[in-house]
Parts: C-alpha cells; sequence; structure tokens
C-alpha cells in the first residue's frame, strides 16, 4: 500500500475549509495566519508561496512579511511583539532556517505560545510532553494521521525514528507514546542503525540522508514513513530506498507525495486550534 499523503492532505484541506466556514458564522471571523521568511532561502520560499496558496484555499486570512538576509534581530522581535498584540492574527510562523546573526531560540521564545503554530516554543514543547492541549509540530502531526490510514490501531506496536530533532524526531516520540507504542529513538551516533531498524513494526525516517533504509533494514509487513526531502542530481527523494523497501513493507509513503503536503494542511489546521482556544 502507497499512503497518498497528496490526497489525504487535500481532504483535509476540504475539513477545514468547512470549518473556517462554521467559525465565520459563528464568530464572525476567521482564522489568520502571519507567516515571516527572513532572506533568499530557495525551499523556504517555496514552501512559504505554498503556505500562502493552501491557507487561502480554506479561507484563512493569509499574509506573508518577507524580509532581506541582513535584517537586524531586533527588527524581527519588534515585529513578532506587534503581531502578538493583534487579534487578528491566530497564528504566527518564523519560516526556519534564520540567518546565523538572528537567534532562533529568541525568535521562538518571542512568539505568543499561544500563536505558535509550529509548537515549537518551550511551552508548547512541554506541554505535548506532558500530555497537555497544545500545538503540535506540523510534520509529525502529519506523519501520525499517515500512520493511521495504514494501521487504525498503533497500541504496542515498535516505532523506530531515525532522527531526534525538534521539529520531527523528539514531538514525534511524545505523539508516538500517546497511542501507546514502544519507542526507540535513533541518530547518527546509534552503534547499528540497520538492527534498530529492523525490530521496528513501524519506521519513521527523519534525518536527510539521501535513500539510507534500504530494503533489508525493514521488517516484512512494517509500516515506513518517509519525512526526507533531499535534492539529488536525479531530483527529489526521500531517506527510504522507495524501490526496495515498498517491495517489503505493508504501507510506505512517497516521496514527493506523502508528508510533505500534510505538513502544510497540519499548519491550517494548528492555526484553526489556535484561533479556537483564544476564542473560547
Ligand atoms: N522549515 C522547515 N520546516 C519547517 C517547519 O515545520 N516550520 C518552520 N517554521 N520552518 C521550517
Amino acid at each position: 500500500m502507497i499512503i497518498d499523503g497528496k490526497k489525504t492532505a487535500a481532504e483535509l484541506r476540504e475539513e477545514l475549509k468547512k470549518k473556517v466556514a462554521e467559525l465565520k458564522s459563528t464568530h464572525n471571523a476567521v482564522p489568520g495566519l502571519t507567516v515571516i521568511l527572513v532572506g533568499e532561502d530557495p525551499a523556504s520560499k517555496i514552501y512559504v508561496k505554498n503556505k500562502e496558496k493552501f491557507a487561502k484555499e480554506v479561507g484563512l486570512n493569509s499574509e506573508v512579511i518577507r524580509y532581506p538576509a541582513d535584517l537586524e534581530e531586533k527588527v524581527l522581535l519588534n515585529k513578532i511583539n506587534e503581531l502578538n498584540k493583534n487579534d487578528n492574527v491566530s497564528g504566527i510562523l518564523v519560516q526556519l532556517p534564520l540567518p546565523k546573526h538572528i537567534d532562533k531560540r529568541k525568535v521562538i521564545e518571542t512568539i505568543d505560545h499561544g500563536k505558535d503554530v509550529d509548537g515549537f516554543h518551550p511551552m508548547n514543547v512541554g506541554n505535548l510532553s506532558s500530555g497537555y492541549d497544545s500545538s503540535i509540530p506540523c510534520t509529525p502531526l502529519g506523519c501520525s494521521i499517515l500512520l493511521k490510514k495504514a494501521e487504525k490501531n498503533l497500541s504496542g506496536k515498535h516505532a523506530v525514528i531515525i532522527g531526534r530533532s525538534n521539529l520531527n524526531g523528539k514531538p514525534m516520540t511524545q505523539l508516538l507514546l500517546k497511542e501507546n507504542c514502544t519507542v526507540t529513538i535513533t541518530h547518527s551516533k546509534t552503534k547499528d542503525l540497520k538492527a534498530e531498524c529492523l525490530r521496528g513494526d513501524i519506521i519513521i525516517a527523519a534525518v536527510g540522508i539521501p535513500k539510507l533504509v534500504k530494503g533489508d533494514w525493514v521488517k516484512k509487513g512494517a509500516i515506513v514513513i518517509d519525512v526526507g526531502i533531499n535534492k539529488t542530481d536525479t531530483g527529489i527523494v526521500g531517506d527510504v530506498d522507495f524501490d526496495q523497501v515498498s517491495k517489503v513493507a505493508k504501507a510506505i509513503t512517497p516521496v514527493p507525495g506523502g508528508v510533505g503536503p500534510m505538513t502544510i494542511a497540519c499548519l491550517l489546521n494548528n492555526t484553526i486550534e489556535c484561533f479556537k482556544r483564544a476564542n473560547s
């Protein structure tokens, strides 16, 4: 089974469109998403453009603020503080990576945690790990929705995550624990990555190494979610060798068309959730 992220994301956006229309009639307002892009990173420019396009498609108030790469940090922090106070803005996203002279941590912590649609603010990270209501980082949220497409009940499954980033690996762990999975987090210092992967009923590959996960790394019948988006001479490929692994796995996400579209749909979902929390 190939898990179709493009179709699942389109279905989720249709649901979100209805939710936005409902909020418009009950609250006489629609959620607003402001995305800030600093600099000219080509991948970031494409991501931001897509975020804007889909936010508009579901009926959100969407705004993108673009700054040059030499932006002073304090100008960015002042803008975030201004957006924090603006009731028309439900969600704020500062596209990463930021230029080196800007302190990422300071930026994330300046965003009002109630408007933190990325779920990167320490308050949201803490709430998620404590099992309380919080914004959930978009990529792992998208992965967990796709996982559920392949297997409704994840209880007792052994999930192996490759990569320990704050964006994916760590929050993914929390989501899988919530589903009663047994979770192994692996990373660059893991001794025998292949042996760890072979133990997984579920593999989440989020490490940024093209086609790292081979067919003989995967247990027959496992579910494989590929978070990787790697540019190579032959085009965009994931962290999983799709041709090999799709012969062994019960279900697998393709790249492109897997996790990528879900990340944006989950961002729109998080914006609506922030609006609802702020207006409840
Ligand atoms: N850059 C790559 N992925 C992300 C993401 O999920 N959020 C933000 N803010 N920046 C990113």
